[in-house]
């Protein structure tokens, strides 16, 4: 086992967290509201700002305990930040809010 914190803590300003869950029941999940095309988008989006995994690391996910659906759940952590409902289209504007809209408040 290696500990990798100090390597993570200088590349990574946040990490992006996506629910692509999916699941054999009628409530609602993530798979079936578009969550794999919204971490396409967040991806895309950090790509054109030449911040994709360095800064900002992207992963899909299991559940977020924020099922809906209208869209996918997304976190960005360590900031602590929750979404839900989440569309592509919706994106541009988060990622906008969070880190600038040319990534520069990472
Ligand atoms: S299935 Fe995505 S938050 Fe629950």
């Amino acid at each position: 086992m290696k500990r990798r914190t100090s390597e993570q803590r200088t590349r990574l300003e946040a990490h992006v967290f996506v629910c692509t869950n999916a699941r054999d029941s009628d409530y609602a999940c993530c798979a079936d509201a578009g969550g794999a095309a919204v971490a396409d988008a967040v991806r895309d989006w950090l790509r054109e700002r030449n911040a994709f995994w360095s800064p900002v690391g992207v992963s899909t996910t299991t559940c977020l305990g924020l099922c809906s659906e209208d869209g996918s759940a997304l976190t960005i952590q360590p900031r602590n930040e929750w979404f839900s409902d989440v569309r592509p289209d919706d994106v541009p504007e988060l990622l906008a809010n969070e880190f600038g809209p040319d990534a520069e408040r990472l």
